[in-house]
C-alpha cells in the first residue's frame, strides 16, 4: 500500500517528517549536502549565538578606539567569544550556499536570551534566503530576583522583537522548566511564533572528581529523553494553533512515529545522526513507512495526532491520574 509521507512544518510542505536538528552535522556544505543525499526531509543550521553578533559589533568599536588605552579587563570580558570561531558574515554565507546548493528547505537558527538591537540578524537571515528561523531561547534563571514572570516576559519579547523583523516564518525552541507550560506555549503563539520546537536539551554541568573542578558535559541523548516532548505535544495538538516539532530522544523508528502519533508535525534528530551518520535518516524513513503501510495508514496527516490528549481515548494518560497509577502499579522482586 502507498503511503503519503508528507507533513506541513511552519508552512513548508515536507517530504516526510524526518528533520535534522541544528548539531554540528548541518554545519557544513559537505554534510549538509550528505544528509540531502541521505533522503532528510529539512535542515536546521546551528545556531548563530546573541554573543558571536555582540562580539562582531564590539570589535567593530575596538577598532574605532585604537590607540586608546583599554584595559586587560576590557578585553578579557569576552573570553568565551573568543572561541566562537565563526562570525555573522561567515553564517549569512552558510544560510546563502545550502540555499544555492540543496533542493530541501534550510531553518537558520538563532540562540539568544535578550530581546535587543542584536534580533535585527533575523532580517539578513531572511535577505541571505532562509527558508524559515529557529529562535532557540537558552536561558537559566539563576538570580533571587528573577520571577518567573519577568522570565517569561523577557521570552515573549524576545519572540515579538524577532517575528516582526521578518516575514518568513519562526520557530521558537523552548526548555521544558516552565510552571505552566501550555499558557506559555499559547504566550509565545500570540508573540508571532510559527512553531514550538519542543525541547531545547541544557548542557548540564558535571564535577570531575580527578581535578576537582566543575566540567561542561555534553552527552548524546538516548530514547529514554522521548517522553518530555512525546507528553507536552499531545497535549499542546490542537489546543494551540502553531506547527509542533518534537527534539530530544528519537533514535529509532518506533521513537518517531510514537512522536507523530502524538502530534508532531516534524521529529528532528541529532544524537541519532551524530552516532550512526546521515544514512540513519534512510532507515527511519524506510521504518516509518512500512508501520504505516502494515496498520493500514494512508497519510502521515492522517496519523498526526491520533493519540494526542484531545483524541486518545484516556486523556487522563497524560495529566496526573496516570502518575497514581504508574506508581501504585510499580513492582520488584525486592518490595
Ligand atoms: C553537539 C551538539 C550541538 C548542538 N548545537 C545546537 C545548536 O547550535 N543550536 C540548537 O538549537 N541546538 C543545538 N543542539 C541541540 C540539538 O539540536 C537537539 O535539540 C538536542 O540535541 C536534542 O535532540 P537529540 O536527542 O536528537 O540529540 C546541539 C546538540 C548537540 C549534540
Amino acid at each position: 500500500m502507498s503511503v503519503d509521507l508528507r507533513t506541513r512544518y511552519l508552512g513548508l510542505e515536507l517530504k516526510h517528517p524526518i528533520v535534522a536538528s541544528a548539531s554540528p552535522m548541518t554545519g557544513s556544505i559537505d554534510s549538509l549536502k550528505r544528509l540531502q543525499a541521505a533522503g532528510v526531509a529539512a535542515v536546521v543550521l546551528p545556531s548563530l549565538f546573541e554573543e558571536q553578533i555582540e562580539h562582531e559589533e564590539m570589535a567593530t568599536h575596538d577598532l574605532m578606539l585604537q590607540g586608546a588605552e583599554l584595559s586587560p579587563e576590557v578585553h578579557g570580558f569576552f573570553p568565551d567569544v573568543q572561541n566562537l570561531h565563526s562570525g555573522p558574515e561567515q553564517y549569512l554565507a552558510l544560510i546563502a550556499d545550502a540555499k544555492k546548493l540543496l533542493s530541501v528547505p534550510v531553518i537558520a537558527s538563532l540562540n539568544g536570551h535578550t530581546p535587543g538591537g542584536w534580533t535585527g540578524i533575523a532580517r539578513k537571515f531572511e535577505d541571505a534566503g532562509a527558508d524559515a528561523i529557529e529562535l532557540n531561547v537558552y536561558f537559566l534563571a539563576t538570580g533571587i530576583d528573577d520571577s518567573s514572570a519577568v522570565v517569561e516576559q523577557r521570552y515573549v519579547d524576545l519572540v515579538e522583537s524577532v517575528t516582526q523583523q521578518v516575514k518568513i516564518p519562526v520557530a521558537v525552541k523552548v526548555a521544558p522548566y516552565f510552571s505552566a507550560m501550555a499558557n506559555m506555549a499559547a504566550r509565545l503563539t500570540k508573540a508571532g511564533a510559527s512553531g514550538l520546537v519542543l525541547f531545547n536539551r541544557f548542557l548540564q554541568p558535571d564535577i570531575d572528581l580527578e581535578e576537582l573542578e566543575v566540567s561542561p558535559r555534553l552527552v548524546l541523548s538516548t530514547s529514554d529523553e522521548l517522553r518530555l516532548a512525546l507528553r507536552w505535544i499531545a497535549i499542546l495538538r490542537g489546543r494551540i494553533k502553531t506547527s509542533l516539532a518534537a527534539t530530544g530522544g528519537a533514535h529509532t523508528t518506533d521513537d518517531v512515529l510514537k512522536l507523530l502519533l502524538a502530534g508532531a508535525d516534524c521529529v528532528m534528530l541529532a544524537s541519532s545522526l551524530l552516532a550512526h551518520g546521515a544514512g540513519h535518516v534512510g532507515t527511519l524513513v524506510r521504518g516509518v513507512q512500512d508501520w504505516m503501510s502494515e496498520r493500514e495508514y494512508t497519510s502521515v496527516e492522517q496519523m498526526k495526532g491520533s493519540l494526542s490528549q484531545e483524541s486518545c481515548p484516556d486523556p487522563d494518560a497524560f495529566e496526573r491520574a496516570n502518575y497514581m497509577k504508574a506508581l501504585k502499579s510499580y513492582t520488584s522482586e525486592f518490595v
